[in-house]
């Protein structure tokens, strides 16, 4: 074969040879500021409790929230996503719309810590809240059973939004599912002075098993699915509805959840979308990795990076991940030279 041929002059892996080659030839960077740290805190503990299905996370005291919340800060985040764990719930979530209420309570210690170096973000979602488990309140159906009542359950969403907006949350996260959300919170920021509160909307939320550990997380009470709410996994084109639906109502980001599974979903959404766009890198994916590098069988540090660029590179501008923390620590290291071995 001719040295000379346009094929061998075409040689893609000198863009590969080592890493200052290959950090110049990257198409996508992750950076401390595109990730977002989900944390979980629990009313009533005075120390940090693990969760058994997240190694390495905990439900959080206050105290334990307030460290995380600062080291968050101080690795260059987004923002943090507060989650509430409650001691009591009820058929209508009343632990919610307490100000008194564990998240509200946990959301004016982050704002506290933060000083403005970060965006606190709140879980809006009853099912931590509700005695049943569901996203919403219930009435009885056509044929005797339980079913979430949409348009009542947009009543509760305006007052836990008014709740977090008074404790001092940056962001409110819609995570339900009901049709509508967005536009009645949005609405009721408004009108009550919160104009400069902003909404992400849990746009496109699958059913997905990969929730699994977050019920462990939450301590969730829920029997049975979310599926007469959430996404079926088997719809691509529904995403596009309901992201415009969320964007027509003012929502300031978008989300895609999970992320691993609906990479074609994050990259519809993201050639589309007006505004910013999120994906959630779930308790079931981050349970994965870790099992598996508990295990021995992958490298969890190579695991980690590689899912979450791929999420990146997706289109997602920020990512909801349980590393974030760790991952920015690493991004701030000065990539490693291996030492022997070839390449
Ligand atoms: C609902 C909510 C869920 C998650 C975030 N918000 C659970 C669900 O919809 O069943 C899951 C997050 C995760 O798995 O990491 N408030």
């Amino acid at each position: 074969m001719s040295t000379q041929s346009p094929d061998r002059r075409n040689r893609p892996r000198r863009l590969r040879a080592n890493p200052a080659v290959r950090a110049l030839a990257a198409e996508t960077r992750v950076h401390p500021g595109d990730l977002v740290l989900p944390v979980f805190v629990k009313e009533g503990l005075t120390t940090p409790a693990p969760i058994a299905s997240m190694p390495g996370v905990v439900q959080h005291s206050r105290a334990s929230l307030r460290a995380a919340v600062e080291q968050a800060a101080d690795a260059g985040l987004a923002g943090v996503m507060l989650f509430g764990v409650p001691l009591v719930r009820d058929a209508t979530g009343s632990g919610a719309t307490d100000p008194a209420g564990i998240l509200n309570v946990a959301i004016a210690d982050a704002v506290a810590v933060a000083r403005g170096r970060l965006v606190v973000m709140a879980d809006l979602c009853l099912d931590e809240f509700t005695d049943h488990g569901h996203c919403g309140v219930l009435r009885v159906g056509p044929d005797g059973e339980l079913v979430v009542d949409n348009d009542a359950t947009l009543d509760r969403y305006v007052e836990m939004a008014l709740a977090q907006a008074r404790a001092g949350a940056h962001l409110v996260g819609l995570s339900g599912m009901m049709d509508f959300q967005t536009g009645v919170v949005r609405d009721a920021l408004d009108e009550a002075g919160f104009g400069d509160v902003l909404v992400l909307a849990y746009a496109a939320k699958y059913a997905s098993a990969f929730y699994g550990p977050f019920r462990e997380a939450v301590d969730s009470t829920l029997v049975g699915d979310r599926k007469t709410y959430q996404m079926d996994p088997a719809n691509r084109r529904e995403a596009a509805r309901e992201v415009a639906a969320d964007v027509e109502q003012g929502a300031d980001v978008v989300m895609v959840k999970p992320a691993l599974a609906y990479l074609d979903v994050l990259a519809d959404v993201a050639a589309s979308s007006s505004v910013p766009v999120a994906a959630y890198q779930v308790s079931g994916e981050y349970a994965m990795v870790e099992a598996a590098a508990a295990n021995g069988w992958i490298d969890r540090r190579r695991a980690i990076e590689e899912s979450v660029v791929s999420i990146r590179r997706a289109g997602a501008d920020l990512v909801l991940t349980y590393w974030a923390t760790e991952l920015a620590g690493w991004l701030r290291e000065p990539a490693a030279i291996p030492a022997g071995g070839a390449r």
